[in-house]
């Protein structure tokens, strides 16, 4: 398939410009160091979890087994590292919601979770750097599935490709649940007073 009719090539370009400025908000490594700074980062993509959870529930029934739903929950791994952490749970009435309207939105925000295990795989191995390996422990949610990320990553593009191709979801309706996937994690970062740094 060449790019210009691949439909996960399209999700990726269609994307970036919101993948770059997330990764500009997020400001690794300088929001990453000290505990107060990380603890919002991890606030941020616990909300994100819960959102991606509320619609789990809303549409896995229509979800393709092909998609391995159930392996893909990363909301305890990210408990366990607050927990670690001693970092309260925030309460959800305090955040704007995520507004998904299709099984296609839906897609396209498991997408933007399925998508940041690959740098977040990274950002684990800098952070073991920074704080040593007991930070192992409470990156877990950064990096959820060790030595299977690319098979993961592989399985849920292909997943992805299939539903597109059957017609049963379309790429457009992919790329808005993405988009507004990412203008949430953005809007969030600012309500929460994350740190905006510059780091270049
Ligand atoms: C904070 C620093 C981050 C860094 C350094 C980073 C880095 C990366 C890298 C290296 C890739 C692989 C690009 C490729 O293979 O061509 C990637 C892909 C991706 N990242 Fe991030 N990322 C960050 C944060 C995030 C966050 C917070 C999210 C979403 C919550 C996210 C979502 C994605 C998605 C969806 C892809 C897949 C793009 C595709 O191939 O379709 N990233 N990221």
């Amino acid at each position: 398939m060449s790019p210009n009719n691949d439909p996960l090539f399209a999700l990726k370009t269609r994307t970036w410009a919101l993948h770059e400025a997330l990764e500009k908000r997020l400001a690794f490594p300088d929001n990453f160091v000290s505990k107060t700074d990380y603890s919002q980062v991890l606030t941020l993509f616990y909300i994100f979890q819960r959102q991606l959870a509320f619609y789990t529930k809303i549409y896995q029934i229509q979800v393709t087994d092909q998609f391995l739903l159930p392996l893909r929950n990363r909301l305890p791994l990210i408990e366990q590292d607050m927990h670690q952490l001693a970092i309260p749970l925030v309460s959800m009435e305090r955040f704007g919601t995520l507004k998904l309207h299709s099984l296609d939105e839906f897609y396209g925000c498991l997408y933007v979770s399925e998508g940041s295990t690959l740098g977040g795989k990274t950002i684990q191995t800098a952070m073991l750097e920074i704080h040593g390996e007991s930070a192992l422990d409470w990156t877990q949610y950064l990096n959820p599935y060790a030595q299977q990320m690319q098979p993961m990553w592989q399985s849920f593009r292909s997943a992805l490709l299939d539903e597109i191709a059957s017609g049963k979801v379309t790429i457009d309706g992919v790329v808005n649940g993405a988009e507004k996937t990412f203008q949430y994690m953005l809007d969030t970062a600012s309500q929460l007073g994350l740190p905006a740094r510059r780091t270049f």
